[in-house]
C-alpha cells in the first residue's frame, strides 16, 4: 500500500490557500493510505519567532487540521519536533544534498533576498523535508503548486543515498496535486499566503470572511457592471470554483460574462458557499479548543505511532551506511 506524507509549517493560520491545494486532498487520502501528517515546527524556525508564541501557533495548527477533518483514527498526526528522528535523517541527507540545487531553490532565493545574514538552516530547508518524506518511505505527497521544486530536490537526494550504497531503499516521493494547486491571493498579485496578508482563515468569522471578500480583485477588465466580464481570468471565479456547486459556477459564469450580476453579487454567492463547507469547520475548531486535553492525546499518539515507523526506517538506514 502506498504511503502518504504532508507537513505544514505553523504560521498561524490555516488560510484556504492551504485548505485548498494540500489539506482537502490530505482528508479525502486518509481513508485511502497510510498517512502521516505533521506540523512541521522545525521548519518554521528558520526565521526569527517568538518561543511562546511558536507553542500556540504549533498547537492552534493541530486544532485546525482536526477540524478540517484529518482524523487520527485513520492516520497520524504529530508535530515533527517530537520525533527527533527527522532531523537525524536531515544530517545524513545533507552528507549527499548537492548544493548548487540547494541554492537553485526559489524559496531560498526568495526569502534569502530578505534576510541580512542568511542561515544556513533556510538554505537546508529542504534536506530536512526530504528525510521528513523517506522516514515514512512515503510515495505519495499531497502538496500545493509551490512545493514541486522541493519534491524534485527530494527525489534527487533520495537517489543520491540510494546510489551511494548500491542500495534501492529510500523512496522517490511523487507530488499529489489538487485541482486547485495555486490560489492566488485576494491581491490577485502573488499566491496567497499568511506572509503577504492576502488570505482568507479557514476559521475567519463570516463577517471577516466578507470584509476581505468585498475589496478583493475581480477580473481587471471589468470595470463597470454593465461590462461583460471574463469568468477565466477572475481570482474569485477560481476560488467559486473550489467552493460551490458546479451549478451554482456554471450560474455564476454566464450572469458574469452577461453583467447580469455585479462582481459584488457574485461575491455573496461565493462568501454562501464557503460558509456552506467552513461553518461546521470552525464549530469543530471551537470544540476542540475547549478540550485541550484531547489535542495533547491526540497528538501524544501521533508521536509515538509516528516514531515506532520512523525510527525503524532510520536504523535500517544506519545500518546500511555502517553506522551500525
Ligand atoms: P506550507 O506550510 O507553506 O504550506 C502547507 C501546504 O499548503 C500548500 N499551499 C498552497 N496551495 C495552494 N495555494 C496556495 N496559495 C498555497 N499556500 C500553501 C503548500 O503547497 C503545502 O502543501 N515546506 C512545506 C512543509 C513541509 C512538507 C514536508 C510538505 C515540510 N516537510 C514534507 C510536504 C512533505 C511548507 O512550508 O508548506
Amino acid at each position: 500500500m502506498a504511503r502518504v506524507f504532508s507537513g505544514i509549517q505553523p504560521s498561524g493560520e490555516l488560510h484556504i490557500g492551504n485548505y485548498l491545494g494540500a489539506i482537502r486532498n490530505w482528508v479525502q487520502l486518509q481513508d485511502k493510505y497510510e498517512s502521516f501528517f505533521s506540523v512541521v515546527d522545525y521548519h518554521a524556525i528558520t526565521g526569527s519567532y517568538e518561543p511562546a508564541d511558536l507553542r500556540r501557533r504549533t498547537r492552534d495548527m493541530a486544532v485546525s487540521l482536526l477540524a478540517s477533518g484529518i482524523d487520527p483514527e485513520k492516520c497520524t498526526l504529530f508535530v515533527q519536533s517530537t520525533v527527533s528522528e527527522h532531523t537525524e535523517l536531515a544530517w545524513i541527507f545533507n552528507t549527499v544534498a548537492p548544493l548548487g540545487e540547494l541554492e537553485r531553490q526559489t524559496q531560498f532565493k526568495d526569502k534569502a533576498s530578505r534576510q541580512e545574514s542568511i542561515l544556513a538552516g533556510l538554505l537546508n530547508y529542504p534536506v530536512l523535508q526530504a528525510a521528513d518524506i523517506a522516514l515514512y518511505l512515503s510515495d505519495l505527497i499531497p502538496v500545493g503548486e509551490d512545493q514541486i521544486q522541493h519534491l524534485e530536490l527530494a527525489r534527487e537526494i533520495v537517489r543520491r543515498w540510494n546510489a551511494k550504497f548500491n542500495v534501492d531503499y529510500f523512496i522517490e516521493p511523487k507530488p499529489f496535486l489538487t485541482p486547485t494547486r495555486r490560489i492566488m491571493g485576494l491581491d490577485g498579485q502573488a499566491k496567497m499566503s499568511k506572509s503577504l496578508g492576502n488570505t482568507i482563515g479557514l476559521l475567519d468569522e463570516p463577517s471577516v470572511v466578507w470584509d476581505k471578500l468585498r475589496p478583493a480583485v475581480t477580473d481587471p477588465a471589468r470595470v463597470k457592471k454593465s461590462d461583460p466580464g471574463t469568468p477565466e481570468v477572475c481570482n474569485i471565479f477560481q476560488i467559486h470554483k473550489a467552493f460551490s456547486s458546479p451549478e451554482t459556477v456554471e450560474h455564476v459564469a454566464n450572469q458574469c460574462r452577461t453583467a447580469g450580476w455585479g462582481c459584488i453579487d457574485c461575491k455573496r454567492v461565493l462568501q454562501s458557499s464557503m460558509e456552506a463547507e467552513l461553518g461546521p469547520i470552525r464549530a469543530r475548531a471551537k470544540e476542540l479548543r475547549a478540550a485541550p486535553e484531547v489535542v495533547d492525546d491526540t497528538l501524544a499518539t501521533g508521536t509515538i505511532q509516528a516514531k515506532k515507523v520512523a525510527s525503524a526506517t532510520l536504523n535500517e538506514a544506519k545500518q546500511i551506511m555502517g553506522l551500525r
